[in-house]
């Protein structure tokens, strides 16, 4: 029996090295341990160990010593299957794996005021005294974050989850004013006595942390907060344990890190997400027609980028010639960013187009390019040069037009407005001949 068993870790384990790991069962999770730090004189070295996932309830005992390099091997049991998604199975001879973490973990009551109701009867229940660990995972490119509460009768390797939170939202990005949702499921085995829960979420940016939502599950009651346009579907949690946070319309104010907490009396489990507003800018570019320049003249374009976030933007001017040649006329002189009440940045950027300097030929299509995490955005505009050195046709007849209209007028508004000049001329010319 015990060879049978060591065959068949071993082929797991291979399997989970070479192939892909489990299609359709549940993995076998490599995890480091880590240290308990309040153990005097505990080693730092992290060590390496196995969990073998079932979700069937049966434990098969091991008496092999695991293979090298890994401490031990514990047979985890998942009824909720939380660790067979298909995230935590690495592909063949990838270098992408899971990550896990494991640490042992010490029930206590929990001191916060929406926790509190789950251990007031004060009796700590025979069930804690056991060993306890906690497990946490983070499966491939970001599409499940799980973390788990596991108990082990003490001096054995089988562990089963009590607490597993989970999420398939670990990190997502929104557009400003877009509803989100923000997952977080959890399951707790009903056959423990720990009964009630209570829920937390958090969020927190650039060091600053805010409480967002607290609920005692047992006593149905909400913790006042201040309102963060984010809520929880009750019937949702209470009918199926989906703690999920819904953002009715995000803001940038809303971007950070969140936190979903679940309490069940003397048990916490935690999962992170990243939530990202990304917003990109709207560019507009003045003068909105831009003149008719005369060869050596210069002008200024002015760009202006508003409504962005986060502040990262790249702005750059490109002129295109009617041959379609595309060139870069550099970014032009950048001003600081500003922000507005809604949190959005706007930053502008104006160009000297120097006639003189520049080889702009008869013009082209001016655009001022704004490159954002969000997207990227344009907005052109046309410029004429006349008075090139060697002029084409239609600017010669522009200007032969230009110069005979002139002609014209100044005929015109010789002979209507000064007539004295023309009595005076016509009087002079008979005095000559006279
Ligand atoms: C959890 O609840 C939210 C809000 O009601 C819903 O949109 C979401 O689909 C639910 N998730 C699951 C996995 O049921």
């Amino acid at each position: 029996m015990a060879s049978l068993w060591s065959v068949w870790s071993l082929s797991l384990v291979t399997f989970a090295c070479f192939g892909r790991a489990c299609s359709s069962h549940c993995p076998v999770l490599e995890c480091w341990m880590v240290p308990d730090k309040a153990r005097a004189g505990a080693s730092n070295n992290q060590e390496k160990v196995l969990l073998n996932v079932r979700t069937d309830g049966h434990h098969a005992a091991s008496q092999d010593a695991p293979p090298d390099g890994i401490k031990r091997i514990y047979s985890v049991g998942d009824p909720a299957a939380t660790l067979c998604h298909r995230s935590l199975c690495p592909l063949s001879g990838s270098a992408h794996k899971p990550v896990c973490e494991i640490s042992s973990f010490l029930p206590h009551p929990s001191t916060v005021k929406w926790a509190a109701s789950l251990t007031e009867s004060a009796f700590s229940p025979l069930y804690l005294q056991a060993d306890w660990m906690a497990a946490s995972i983070q499966g491939l490119d970001a599409q499940l974050g799980v973390s788990n509460v596991l108990r082990a009768t003490t001096g054995t390797s089988d562990l089963d989850v009590v607490l597993s939170v989970s999420t398939t939202t670990v990190a997502v990005t929104a557009g400003l004013g877009e509803p989100v949702l923000l997952d977080c499921q959890f399951w707790a085995d009903r056959a423990s006595p720990l009964s009630g829960f209570a829920i937390e979420w958090r969020h927190q940016f650039r060091g600053s942390g805010e409480m967002i939502l607290a609920y005692d599950g047992k006593a149905d009651r909400l913790s006042d907060t201040p309102e963060q346009g984010a809520t929880i579907d009750f019937a949702g949690l209470h009918q199926n344990r989906n703690a999920s946070l819904i953002i009715r319309e995000t803001k940038v104010s809303h971007t950070g890190t969140y936190i979903c907490m679940v309490y069940l009396p003397n048990l916490l489990a935690q999962v992170t997400m990243e939530l990202e507003i990304l917003e990109p800018p709207s560019l507009s570019i003045h003068p909105a027609s831009l003149p008719l320049i005369v060869t050596g003249q210069s002008v200024t374009v002015h760009c202006e980028a508003s409504g962005f976030a986060p502040h990262s933007l790249d702005l750059s001017w490109e002129f295109k010639s009617p041959d379609g040649k595309t060139r870069s006329l550099g970014p032009g002189r950048i001003s600081g960013h500003r922000q507005a009440w809604d949190g959005t940045y706007s930053q502008d950027t104006r160009l000297e187009l120097d006639t003189s300097t520049l080889d702009l030929g008869r013009g082209g299509e001016v655009t001022c390019v704004g490159e954002h995490p969000g997207g990227t955005r344009r907005a052109s505009g046309t410029i004429r040069i006349i008075g090139f050195s060697t002029p084409s046709i239609e600017d010669s007849m522009a200007m032969v037009g230009v110069a005979l209209v002139l002609y014209g007028l100044i005929k015109f508004v010789s002979w209507t407005f000064i007539p004295s000049v023309r009595t005076s001329f016509i009087c002079a010319r008979r005095l000559k001949r006279g």
